[in-house]
């Protein structure tokens, strides 16, 4: 009897919770939220590409464990994903969809469903930049600007001024550049390589997409510059490969060089949105600091918004940083809260949920010259 009533009172505080969640049910603060970029944001279009491989798939367990359906979806996290994240403090329920899950279920992408998600794990800002570890094939950023822009083609001829009034008002949101660093480390491609110049021509290549969303209508960009790469697992254990001595490791324990172009990357891109800015009118950003961000989390990990007590390791995955890679046989960590990272390249859902709140609400510090709530804010 008691039990039934306890049953009873949860049952019925959850449906007052429930009742409260749809009563403040908003529409969203933009029309659609269009979403390119890499792994950080992919919320399942890698899962279509065939010559994609598991190094750049999260299709398979232990991928998606605290996601609400408790599956793998295609997402690089154990929950949700930055894109999510930053999708629910919009008002969505969560990212928009995957482009290649809409064409594979045969539907026609519409302009007025909310947004479609882009990104592919493994992609980054150069064309080369995926494929030679990914098994072959990825949506490189060429092809996730060029795949919007076609669409936004479709919607205008079907209806001009809609079209035009709901892409200008619509949040573009990128993520990109990790991998061309990664990969940058990895393969050096000359023995004297100029990282300057590598970092020149990742931002001109920025620059070209950013120009063609905004011929396509796009207004409004919230760009994330790439995080201190170095301090992934995987760099991690570069930095501390027992068969080469610590190298080059920085004053956090990471691989030094890496996390050298992730700082020297941060104000180019800054320069480069601030110059498009003046040259395109009406073109408005926020651009977060992820650099900056990091720095202050390592420094303070224990700030009672999030309480992280594990910097270093994976939560999923073999080895001294989890670097052995995740999968339905790798060892898990109990609490995934308390961990930065997820797996060997990406970060918990609590540490994803840090930097979209940061960009929503950021008031100077890490997000700049705007947040993304400012961002979105109608125009007179
Ligand atoms: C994926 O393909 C790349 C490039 O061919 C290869 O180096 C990597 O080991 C493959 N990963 C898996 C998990 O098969
Ligand atoms: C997306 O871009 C790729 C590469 O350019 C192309 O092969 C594909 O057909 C495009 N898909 C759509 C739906 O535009
Ligand atoms: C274009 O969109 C507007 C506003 O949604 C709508 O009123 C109008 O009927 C549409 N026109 C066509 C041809 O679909
Ligand atoms: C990283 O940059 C710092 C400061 O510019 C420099 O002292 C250090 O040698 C660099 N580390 C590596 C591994 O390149
Ligand atoms: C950018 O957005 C801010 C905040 O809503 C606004 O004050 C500013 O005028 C906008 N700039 C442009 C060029 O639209
Ligand atoms: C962090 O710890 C403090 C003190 O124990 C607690 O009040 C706070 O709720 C915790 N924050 C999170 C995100 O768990
Ligand atoms: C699964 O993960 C474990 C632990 O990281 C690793 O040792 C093993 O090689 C992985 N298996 C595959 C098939 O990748
Ligand atoms: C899990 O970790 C978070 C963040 O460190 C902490 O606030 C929470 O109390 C932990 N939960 C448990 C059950 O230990």
């Amino acid at each position: 009897m008691a039990s039934r009533g306890r049953a009873f009172a949860a049952g019925a505080l959850f449906l007052l919770l429930e009742l409260a969640l749809q009563g403040a049910a908003e529409p969203p603060l933009v029309p659609a939220m269009f979403v390119f970029g890499d792994s950080l944001v992919d919320v399942g279009n890698n899962n279509h590409l065939a010559r994609c491989n598991a190094s750049c798939r999260a299709d398979y367990p232990r991928y998606g464990v605290d996601h609400p359906c408790h599956s793998p979806t295609g997402r690089f996290s154990n929950g949700y994903n930055l894109a999510d994240q930053l999708a629910q403090l919009l008002g969505f329920p969560e990212s928009p969809p995957p482009l290649l899950s809409l064409l594979k279920a045969r539907l026609v992408p519409q302009m007025s469903s909310g947004g479609i998600n882009f990104a592919s794990g493994g992609a980054g800002l150069l064309d080369r930049t995926g494929p030679r570890v990914c098994g072959g094939e990825v949506l490189s950023m060429t092809a996730q600007v060029g795949n919007f822009t076609s669409l936004a083609r479709r919607w205008r001829r079907e209806n001009r001024t809609t079209a035009a009034d709901l892409i200008s008002r619509s949040l573009f949101f990128i993520s990109v550049g990790s991998n061309d660093l990664f990969e940058h480390i990895a393969f050096p491609s000359a023995p004297n390589r100029n990282d300057i110049r590598f970092l020149q021509d990742l931002v001109a290549s920025y620059t070209s997409y950013i120009k063609d969303l905004y011929a396509a209508g796009a207004r409004k960009f919230s760009v994330v510059s790439p995080s201190l790469v170095g301090c992934c697992p995987s760099q991690r254990a570069l930095a501390h490969d027992p068969s080469k001595g610590p190298i080059g490791v920085d004053k956090f324990g990471c691989l030094g060089a890496a996390n050298n172009l992730s700082r020297q990357l941060h104000p180019m891109v800054a320069d480069m949105l601030q110059g498009l800015s003046l040259e395109l009118p009406r073109m408005n950003y926020s651009l977060g600091d992820a650099v900056g961000m990091a720095d202050f989390v390592f420094n303070s990990p224990s700030t009672p918004a999030y309480n992280f007590t594990e910097l270093e390791r994976a939560c999923c995955g073999s080895g001294e940083f989890g670097e052995g890679g995740c999968n339905g046989s790798a060892p898990l960590c109990g609490n995934r809260s308390s961990y930065v990272f997820w797996d060997r390249f990406h970060p918990t859902e609590a540490a994803s949920a840090v930097t979209a709140k940061e960009l929503f609400v950021d008031t100077g510090l890490f997000v700049r010259p705007i947040n993304v709530q400012q961002l979105v804010a109608p125009q007179p």
